[in-house]
């Protein structure tokens, strides 16, 4: 758990106004401030913030919450990485430790962790520098057949993992490890029978290094064409996937110009030993939009060099659009008559590949080329098609100033007047915003109506006792008083509720009146933003209306109670009429 005084701090130090501010463009409407909503395509202004008690709402999408909820939904981050971005923008540190415990294990202290990756890798290091036949094959390996020099192996900590089910553990035990450890760190596996046995098992063993040096992972290749290929770390206390990338301890120092993003921990190696210190890799997984935003603070621009197959150059087009998203210059770079960039460096040196790098491509040229090269512009109907296929290209481009640069190019190349071509585009984008938003508010049409509520699907089920709830946790969530007399008294139990979401919020409501005060700083981490969205509309809607007072929410709580007797007697009814079907039953 991250405390209460570090959440209380965060919301504190991030003024929602200028946080939201530095989003979406706001302007004052009274005490509040609104702005077209990040969170759904809209034209005049529904997303309102209000300063007053440091929350957001859209009406037109029911997106709302504070600081937190906004971050976890505009960034895509989990609760706590919403904490700790937000911490950061507001130069707080969040304390190590508490981040652990949000990591959920408590049990394991970080730096011993890091200290058991150490000694790991100066194992798997020294095997693959031993006697042992085995080893040998596994260096010889590394030197004959991926061409790696002595040195590049010590730079990057390579190793070997030793073809046994305990020899490694039997060491980190006589180091004083214990199996528990052993397994959290995902060094060790356990079989159903309970016994313990080396993750890593004649594998050549590349570890994982954080920014600040720390060993936190490793993934493990074999040597011949058996699979899984690597066999990776999965997360652990100290490690997650999406929040690294292979070799930027390196690279931190060398990408002030530019990041090269390869696919593979190979690659990158290849590519640092060639002399461009600035390549990384993720972790065998798609790039994440942390990832992004990590290259981000570091770079400007980043060259992606992924596998020159299909699946690679689909999954670099995905990579474009998660690296722009975060700000960042990107081109894409595609290695000619090879499969990846560790095999072109081998086969044409590295200044051929730094020649290469001065010609990567902008998405658009990238994109463009792969349309000229299916067709024959000179064929009338496949310059028609051509045409076509790069004005919906041009049209999915943000920027108008960039559309034009490119309308100009495709005016030039096809020998049509730059005019029509900006029609055609500009019907394509009007066209596509067209079918958005309809999309969107289809959505939100049926939601409105019930029929898709995602966030609390047992509305449908009974919707007027659904909106009695609402409207009775509106008057808990906005007034304390209403608050001290239903919990003080007991007026309400959880069990009074019909929708499950909406006793969720009871409880939490009660429970943080009983133990925290009655402060909500951990509202965040108990509900999802859609769920926050709807707490917030449950205010709003109550703020919309005059009377709020004794009377209101006495009427609303008996009609809760109604209801529940009214559930009751159906579920007795339904078991008397059982009761008598078995009765017939057996008399006949
Ligand atoms: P590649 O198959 O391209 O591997 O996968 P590579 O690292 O370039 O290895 P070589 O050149 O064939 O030796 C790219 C990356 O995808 C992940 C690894 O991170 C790898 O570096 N991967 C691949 C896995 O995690 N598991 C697999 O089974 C395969
Ligand atoms: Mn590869």
């Amino acid at each position: 758990m991250i405390s209460k005084e570090t959440i209380e701090q965060v919301l504190m130090r991030n003024d929602i106004e200028t946080l939201i501010g530095s989003y979406v463009s706001l302007k004052r409407a009274g005490s509040n401030l609104k702005g077209l909503c990040p969170f759904h395509s809209e034209k005049t202004p529904s997303f309102t913030v209000y300063p007053a008690d440091n929350s957001f709402y859209c009406f037109g999408c029911g997106a709302g919450g504070d600081a937190i909820t906004f971050i976890r939904k505009r960034e895509n981050l989990d609760y706590p990485d919403a904490v700790e971005f937000l911490a950061q923008r507001a130069g707080i540190t969040i304390v190590r430790d508490e981040r652990d415990q949000l990591a959920r294990a408590p049990k394991f202290d970080r730096a011993r962790m890091f200290k058991m990756n150490v000694d790991a890798a100066k194992y798997f290091n020294r095997c693959l520098f031993s006697d042992n036949p085995d080893a040998k094959a596994a260096l010889s390996y590394f030197i004959e057949k991926r061409g790696l020099s002595v040195a590049t192996i010590k730079h990057f900590g390579l190793g070997f993992a030793p073809n046994s089910f305990d020899s490694f553990s039997k060491y980190m035990l006589s180091k004083g490890y214990s199996f528990e450890e052993l397994e959290a760190g995902f060094l060790c596996g356990k079989s159903d029978k309970g016994r313990y046995y080396d993750a890593f098992r004649n594998r050549i063993m590349f570890p994982i290094i954080d920014v600040s040096g720390n060993v936190i992972a490793f993934g493990g290749r074999v040597m011949d064409d058996s699979k899984p290929k690597y066999k990776n770390s999965s997360d652990t206390p100290v490690f997650k996937k999406s929040r690294n990338l292979f070799a930027l301890n390196f690279a931190r120092h060398h990408c002030s110009e530019s990041i090269i993003l390869c696919e593979g921990y190979m690659d990158v190696i290849a590519l640092h030993s060639a002399g461009f210190e600035n390549a990384v890799a993720t972790l065998g997984t798609a790039i994440t939009s942390e990832q992004a935003r990590i290259m981000s603070r570091y770079t400007k621009k980043v060259i992606i060099c992924y596998d020159s197959d299909e699946a690679g150059q689909k999954a670099a087009m995905r990579a474009v659009k998660m690296l722009t998203d975060v700000g960042l210059d990107v081109t894409i770079l595609k290695v000619p008559g090879a499969k990846d960039p560790d095999e072109y460096i081998k086969a044409n040196g590295a200044d051929k590949f730094r020649h290469l790098l001065t010609q990567s491509k902008s998405r658009f040229e990238y994109n463009l080329e792969n349309i000229l090269s299916k067709y024959d512009i000179n064929i009338s109907q496949d310059k028609i098609k051509a045409l076509h296929e790069s004005e919906k290209l041009i049209s999915e481009t943000y920027s108008s100033a960039e559309r034009d640069i490119y309308i100009q190019t495709i005016s030039k190349l096809f020998a049509i007047n730059a005019g029509s071509i900006k029609s055609d585009v500009d019907r394509l984008i009007s066209r596509a915003s067209y079918a958005k938003r309809k999309e969107e508010s289809n959505k939100i049409k049926q939601d409105a109506v019930g029929y898709s509520d995602k966030v609390n699907p047992d509305f449908i089920k009974a919707p007027a006792v659904a909106k009695n709830e609402e409207n009775l946790l509106g008057l808990l969530l906005l007034y304390p008083e209403h608050r001290k007399r239903v919990f003080d008294e007991g007026l309400v139990s959880a069990d009074d509720f019909f929708t499950d979401l909406n006793r969720r919020i009871f409880e939490y409501l009660k429970n943080a009146y009983f133990n925290e005060g009655d402060s909500h700083y951990d509202v965040d981490e108990c509900f999802s933003p859609d769920e926050r969205g709807r707490m917030s509309r449950m205010k709003l809607s109550r703020m919309e209306l005059s009377e709020n007072g004794d009377a209101v929410l006495r009427d609303s709580i008996e009609k809760l109670k109604k209801s529940v007797s009214k559930k009751n007697n159906e579920k007795n009814n339904s078991i008397e009429n059982l009761s008598k079907l078995i009765e017939q039953k057996r008399k006949s």
